[in-house]
């Protein structure tokens, strides 16, 4: 499965990753948020249902009112399962009672396991890390999540005070998931189609979920699925491939070289590995289109 990340894997970035490498079984959205008491028009777009790939729209809430908000306006846009935000990070997001927020307040959880129970026709899914401060904090919502009718729990084996580095809790990350009723799905770290056969052997791991990895090598899940590895040669060619259609789905919509700049310079955020120090930093110097273009050009 692909991770979402917020201003990486857009509906540009998915629409471009299913065609060119055949797709993951499911791509998540980044976050829906509430703003001023609506859902944010952005992301009503963003999470658009699509025939081209299987997309499964995430949601981030404080409290129940937005929890409800969210899912009614994704049940009236067609959807039929939502994934839960018990991981997001960032301070002020945490602070709010958002995300790895979330996660730590049974009163929450309890609210949402009722609503989760009200609503037969939406499935569930959730994606946590296991704790904010402590690797053990996941216990404290762990029975009411197990007892939540879920397709599967996705773990990022960190805990929020780390944000995305640092080691990953191992150890806890196994009791978490023999603790679910629920499939588990590892998400975190992983770089090579060697890493997914490691996670898939583990006990309870039924999936795995890859986001800087994908990135960095869009071609890991296509890969691991048919067991052959990609020379240099044909992974630069295809993330060429890749640049040119996120490149011109994210121009339709932008205008001007600043904004089209700001948009697309992430996209080499984590291919420098991939395309060299000197190319990734002749993209990130580029002023205007055409030192972008050429820049691009010169990868090789
Ligand atoms: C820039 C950035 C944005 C992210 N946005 C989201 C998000 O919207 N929702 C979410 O659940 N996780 C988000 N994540 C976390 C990733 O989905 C993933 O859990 C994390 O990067 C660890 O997996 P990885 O090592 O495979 O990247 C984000 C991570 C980064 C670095």
């Amino acid at each position: 499965m692909a991770a979402p990340l917020q201003g990486y894997t857009d509906a540009a970035w998915r629409q471009a990753h299913a065609r060119i490498y055949g797709g993951v079984g499911c791509y998540y959205t980044p976050f829906a948020r509430v703003e001023k008491g609506c859902v944010r028009a952005k992301d009503v777009r963003e999470t658009a249902l699509t025939d081209s790939y299987t997309l499964v729209p995430q949601i981030i809430f404080r409290d129940i009112t937005e929890f409800d908000i969210l899912v009614s306006a994704l049940a009236a846009a067609g959807h039929k399962r939502i994934d839960l935000n018990l991981g997001c990070p960032f301070p002020p997001q945490v602070h709010h009672g958002r995300g790895a927020g979330a996660l730590v307040r049974r009163d929450l959880m309890q609210q949402v396991a009722t609503r989760i129970n009200e609503l037969p026709d939406m499935k569930f899914s959730i994606k946590m890390r296991l704790g904010v401060d402590s690797p053990d904090q996941w216990r404290e919502s762990a029975d009411i999540i197990a007892a939540m009718p879920l397709t599967h729990v996705t773990i990022h084996p960190r805990i929020a005070r780390q944000q995305y580095s640092g080691e990953l809790h191992t150890g806890e990350f196994a009791e978490a998931a023999a603790a679910m009723p629920h499939p588990v799905v590892f998400n975190g770290d992983i770089l090579t189609p060697a890493d997914i056969d490691r996670l898939l052997a583990m006990p309870h791991v039924e999936g795995v979920m890859a986001g800087r990895g994908l990135l960095a090598r869009p071609s890991l899940a296509v890969e691991w699925l048919n067991g052959r590895q990609w020379t240099r040669d044909e992974r630069v060619s295809a993330i060429l491939s890749l640049h040119a259609e996120v490149l011109e789905a994210r121009a339709g919509r932008l205008c001007g070289d600043t904004q089209i700049l700001s948009a697309m310079r992430p996209f080499w955020d984590f291919l420098e590995a991939e395309i060299g120090h000197k190319c990734a930093k002749a993209i990130r110097k580029a002023g205007n289109m055409a030192k972008y273009t050429s820049a691009v050009a010169s990868i090789g």
